[in-house]
């Protein structure tokens, strides 16, 4: 598809790999979405992108989500590109004595997996009316081999792929491409919770680089840097790559 005719909405996209990806969208022409929590926010990602539209939502507030598929509906009947790339992660242990708040449960479950189910839900339909379309599923290397301090990002994420996964099978024939994207560790504030030194982390600009080659390659899992080595090592060396990923802790 020619970029120019790509109408793309993107999740959780006023900073980090979201608004890495609308920047490069709208670089190459396309129409640009993006949505998250923050009004100003993502007023000050458009205001450098002439032409980016903003949509406020918070993907964890499910009742919300019908309402902005159906605004983006009336205004772009084109919609034929949803990222869904909002995303959180929070270190949480279990290995104290009392119970965990239900903020430390929930959190993860809602934004990053319950908040991706809905959207593709609610967008689905529009996409579906396309003739050629694609929806990107951001998951993570950590949906290979669980970080032992970020249990249930790791669990989220590995919800996120098998969806993805049985999404595809389910979807194979239609016009929509399923799409799985798989990022390494990228500089972002991601990670702002995390108390150990943050390595080989990728550069954004070279994983959106990486990521905007491999959605032009049209593959259905791209798999960047480093998510390469972590998705093949769970297979063949499960206990090793866990080690590797988890030995500074
Ligand atoms: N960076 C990495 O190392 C890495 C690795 C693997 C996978 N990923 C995945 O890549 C995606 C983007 O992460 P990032 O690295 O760019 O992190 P980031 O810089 O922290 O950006 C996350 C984005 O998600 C938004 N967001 C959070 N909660 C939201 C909610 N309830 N509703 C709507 N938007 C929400 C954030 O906006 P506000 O909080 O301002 O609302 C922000 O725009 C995530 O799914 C993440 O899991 C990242």
């Amino acid at each position: 598809m020619h970029d120019a005719a790509q109408v793309v909405f993107i999740t959780g996209a006023n900073t980090g790999i979201g608004a890495g990806l609308a920047r490069a969208f709208h670089a190459r022409g396309a129409t640009v979405i993006i949505s998250g929590r923050h009004r100003a926010a993502l007023e000050s990602v458009a205001r450098e992108c002439p032409g980016m539209e903003v949509e406020v939502l918070d993907v964890a507030k499910t009742s919300e989500i019908a309402a902005c598929a159906q605004r983006l509906a009336e205004r772009h009947r084109d919609l034929n590109l949803v990222i869904n790339n909002a995303g959180v992660q929070r270190l949480v242990s279990f290995a104290g004595n009392q119970p965990l708040a239900v903020e430390d449960l929930d959190t993860e479950i809602d934004i990053n997996l319950r908040g991706l189910i809905h959207v593709t839900n609610a967008f689905l339909p529009l996409l579906k009316r396309q003739p050629a379309a694609r929806l990107v599923q951001v998951s993570s290397a950590l949906a290979f081999v669980p970080l032992v301090a970020a249990p249930l990002y790791s669990a989220s994420k590995a919800a996120v792929h098998a969806f993805t996964v049985a999404l595809r099978e389910q979807l194979k024939g239609s016009s929509v491409q399923v799409v799985e994207l798989i990022p390494p560790a990228v500089k972002t504030d991601l990670h702002r919770n995390q108390t150990r030194r943050q390595i080989n982390q990728m550069r954004l600009e070279d994983f959106v680089g990486a990521a905007m080659r491999g959605l032009d390659s049209g593959q259905d899992e791209i798999a960047v840097g480093l998510a390469k080595a972590a998705r093949f090592g769970s297979r063949l060396a499960p206990g090793g790559i866990f080690r590797i990923v988890n030995k500074s802790e």
